[in-house]
């Protein structure tokens, strides 16, 4: 039988494949409640405007309600010739309740309807993955309280810079995890704007209240342009986008996960619970968790090519093609929730290894900044300073002894201005009590930036 949405136009049954090839049922039926809801309001609305009567919304409402039970019980019964899943939950409304069934679709098309249950999915999974976001800056926030006046090596191109406290590391973290959240937000935003009324593309002749409609939705308002309404995805290439970004930070903070927790590191122990062994190396224990995560940072960079190609020069208004943005959006947010759980339940059970890391920062020449800057407080020129520290760190790697290991007159040979204050500087501890400022890693900032990034992530 040809299809009986829209089948009169047509001589001959669809071809097997084509049905197959054409439906979406297998992936869009995630969208069954939101598409029910989005029924529900459109009802209700018609019957406010006086299209259906108050026994038509009454039976209808009724209708889908039991469908939404039988599709949360598991007991629907899908159906590929069905196409997709609005036309099979209206098919089985009307199997319910009869031929007031056939008039929920009045005013309305699967294009406006698909864009809108999309919408509305899309809100909600956005304010789950909302909270997961915040349960992870929590978790570093109080771990990085914790870890104020730890004392590890700070780097650049891998290499020891200088000393930083681990506090102010995690919060570098909690920073970048932050300004995701902000970006989320913004993308809900341009989510919460309600698609139906365009119907197919150039709205409806019925006397419909979009407003109405979106205010039983929760949505901000209708969209302002029919054609842009059920054309475009660019919300899901924002959300995308969002997430991203989001994971090539999760990548990073991954990465130094795992170099942290090998041998050549040891700065940190992840416990047993979220590590996994070698099926042949019976010593081993492997930081999976950040290892996969960093790699389903690859996954979401390729959902989001994919959408935006999938919209490169689509002409207006709705094209099939569309109904390819459904299995990159999903997947993008199942990885989103996956990496982000992993990550909020993982951080706070870090345990940091201080007499590693300090020893670690203790090597490398960490203090040779400090000696240059003091340096220039007994008048030296800074690059005259960097000069003769240069020497010293050269004698040094000769003499296999750090700045700090060094006798006074050894210092003395680069530059007679050093004197036996310069001890202070030499140590660790003065070195990172020294970046004093704003944003700076003295552990007394950690602990200032510590509180003002629990109050901002209260406020919301
Ligand atoms: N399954 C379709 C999609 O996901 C629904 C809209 C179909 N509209 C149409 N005119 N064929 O995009």
């Amino acid at each position: 039988p040809t299809n009986q949405s829209w089948g009169g136009r047509f001589s001959e049954p669809t071809d097997a494949f084509v049905a197959r090839f054409t439906a979406s049922v297998d992936f869009d039926q995630r969208l069954a409640q939101h598409d029910i809801r989005g029924s529900i309001a459109h009802a209700t609305m018609l019957a406010r405007v006086g299209v259906l009567s108050d026994a038509e919304r009454d039976a209808i409402v009724a209708g889908l309600g039991e469908i939404a039970e039988e599709i949360a019980r598991g007991e629907f019964a899908w159906s590929v010739p069905l196409e997709d899943v609005h036309m099979n939950i209206e098919a089985r409304l009307t199997d319910k309740i009869g031929i007031t069934g056939k008039k929920l679709h009045t005013g309305r098309s699967r294009n406006d309807q698909v864009a809108t249950d999309i919408r509305l999915y899309l809100r909600d999974e956005i304010d789950i993955v909302d909270a997961e976001l915040g349960r992870l800056r929590e978790g570093l926030i109080e771990l990085a309280n914790r870890e104020a006046d730890t004392i590890m090596p700070g780097f650049t191109h891998l290499q020891t810079a200088q000393p930083v406290t681990f506090g102010h590391h995690l919060l570098a973290w909690q920073e970048m995890v932050a300004r995701d959240q902000q970006r989320l937000a913004d993308c809900r935003r341009r989510v919460n704007v309600m698609p139906l009324g365009a119907a197919a593309l150039a709205g409806t002749t019925y006397p419909i209240d979009r407003h109405v409609t979106a205010e039983l939705l929760g949505f901000e308002r209708p969209a302002e342009n029919s054609l842009d309404a059920v054309s475009d995805r660019d919300f899901a290439i924002e959300f995308t986008a969002f997430a991203s970004l989001l994971l090539m930070h999760l990548s990073r903070m991954s990465e130094e996960l795992v170099l942290w927790t090998s041998a050549q590191f040891d700065f940190i122990d992840l416990p047993d619970r979220f590590c996994t062994g070698s099926s042949i190396m019976p010593q081993k224990k492997n930081p999976d968790v950040p290892e996969l995560v960093r790699g389903k940072s690859g996954r979401v960079y390729g959902h989001l090519m994919s959408l935006l190609t999938l919209m490169k020069s689509q002409p207006l208004a709705y094209n099939k093609d569309n109904q390819e943005d459904k299995e990159p959006l999903f997947d993008t947010l199942d990885t989103v929730k996956g990496c982000l759980r992993a990550f909020a339940d993982m951080i706070p059970a870090i345990q940091a290894k201080p007499d590693n890391m300090r020893e670690a920062a203790r090597r490398g020449f960490s203090t040779a900044t400090d000696l240059a800057d003091y340096l220039v407080r007994k008048g030296v020129a800074f690059r005259d300073a960097h000069e003769i520290v240069g020497q010293s760190v050269a004698y040094g790697i000769e003499q296999g002894k750090d700045l700090s290991d060094m006798r006074l007159d050894e210092l003395r040979q680069f530059s007679d201005t050093i004197g036996d204050d310069v001890f202070e500087v030499l140590t660790l501890e003065g070195s990172v009590a020294a970046r004093n400022h704003i944003g700076g890693t003295a552990p007394d900032q950690v602990r200032a930036a510590a509180q003002r990034a629990r109050d901002d992530l209260a406020r919301g």
